[in-house]
């Protein structure tokens, strides 16, 4: 979370959930320093403080991206996707299991056998 506080990339957390407000920051009556400031933190007290009009916790949904779990995962999965670009290895090397390798030399080796033996 901590991350996103950037002007192009602005998330908050109110009442546990995670809003992107990267789009909102021009529109907010509130202005957009006062959400800077709260960006990467959970700013649940001071929307609360405010007052917002219904109308506004209406808005609240429309920049909704998920729970903060949810959001922890999705940086997760950020960070994994990143490993794998470009690195030049081959991720899924690691994934083939070794039941799966021994599997295929038996079947090699089987096969040679019966070829090897009409
Ligand atoms: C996605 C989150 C937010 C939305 C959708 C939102 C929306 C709004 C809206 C629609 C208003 C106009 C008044 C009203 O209808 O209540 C407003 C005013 C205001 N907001 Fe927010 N707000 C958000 C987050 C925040 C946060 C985190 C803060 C404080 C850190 C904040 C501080 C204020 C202030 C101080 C005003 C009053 C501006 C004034 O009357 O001069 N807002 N907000």
């Amino acid at each position: 979370m901590a991350k996103h506080r950037a002007e192009k990339d602005c998330w908050l957390v109110i009442h546990g959930k995670v809003y992107d407000v990267t789009r909102f920051l021009d529109s907010h009556p509130g202005g957009a320093d006062i959400l800077l400031d709260a960006a990467g933190y959970d700013a649940t007290t001071e929307f609360e403080d405010t007052g917002h009009s219904p109308e506004a916790r209406k808005d609240l949904a429309k920049y909704e991206i998920g729970t903060v779990d949810a959001a922890s995962e999705k940086v997760q999965k950020a960070k994994d996707g990143a490993h794998g670009g470009g690195s030049g290895t081959a991720p899924a090397d690691t994934g083939v299991s070794p039941g799966v390798v021994v599997a295929v030399i038996v079947a090699v080796l089987s096969a040679l056998f019966i070829l090897l033996n009409p």
